[in-house]
């Protein structure tokens, strides 16, 4: 199981101050140590956080597998073709969202999602699409030429309960859905060490893509351990 450390959150702190502390580049470096498989940045429009200097840099030094989460605009499907990440994850993207609401909605984007799909994969980037976990996303990310999709779990992580278990289930029939069709299958947003447990445990998972909950422990226990110890609960067949 892949795990694609998103190090926004070490940006905004950064952009508090608008200073240069702490480093996004230095943080990548540390979650690698603590068995990062991957890397995670979103290139917003506005650059409320990650700004082109980070793409550029963390470009330039990451070793593992190098993430942009973007819009599927003009500006950011030509930076991308530009600076070559490993992959790309096309997201929906408003202003005045504290964090990526929703899944993109593929089918009503269709002919824009296309483009950029196929611009990218033109330019050897695997591209991946954040949707609900809903299977009319599933099928339209297939037609769009999408090679993988991530679903959105933040509906899971927000329920207790049956309703979260239901959440699971309907994470469980997308990531079977995304199989069925060929597609690789990763899973994110809003898991932390407690909720993750039983995403990692579903069959057919490529990846997971964490943040928020990484960086909010590595406050405490530093970045390294806090890695470690998600790797820990999201490995399969490791040590
Ligand atoms: N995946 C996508 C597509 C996201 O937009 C985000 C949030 O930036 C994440 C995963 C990580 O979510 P979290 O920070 O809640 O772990």
């Amino acid at each position: 199981m892949i795990l694609g450390v998103n190090i926004d959150h070490v940006a905004t702190l950064r952009q508090a101050r608008l200073g240069a502390e702490p480093d996004p580049v230095m943080a990548a470096t540390l979650a690698i140590l603590g068995g990062a498989d991957g890397i995670t940045l979103h290139l917003r429009e506005d650059r409320r956080h990650v700004n082109d200097r980070d793409l550029d840099m963390l470009r330039g030094f990451v070793p593992v597998e190098l993430n942009l989460e973007m819009a599927a605009t003009d500006e950011m499907v030509r930076i991308a073709s530009k600076k070559l990440p490993d992959m790309v994850t096309l997201v929906p993207e408003k202003r005045k969202e504290l964090t990526t609401e929703g899944g993109l909605d593929v089918r009503a984007n269709m002919k824009t999602v296309k483009k950029a799909v196929r611009t990218l994969r033109d330019k050897g980037i695997a591209v991946s699409i954040f949707i609900d976990p809903v299977d009319s996303a599933v099928e339209a990310s297939k037609e769009v030429g999408a090679d993988m999709v991530e679903i959105h779990t933040g509906g899971y992580a927000n329920k207790k309960g049956p309703g979260q278990a239901k959440e699971l289930i309907r994470v469980q029939n997308s990531v079977k859905k995304a199989a069925g069709l060929g597609l690789m299958a990763n899973a994110g947003h809003g898991l932390n060490y407690v909720n993750v447990v039983d995403i990692a445990a579903l069959p057919d998972l490529r990846g997971l893509y964490i943040g928020h909950s990484i960086i909010a422990r590595a406050v405490l226990v530093g970045l390294e351990r806090a890695v470690r110890e998600m790797k820990a609960l999201t490995c399969r067949g490791c040590p």
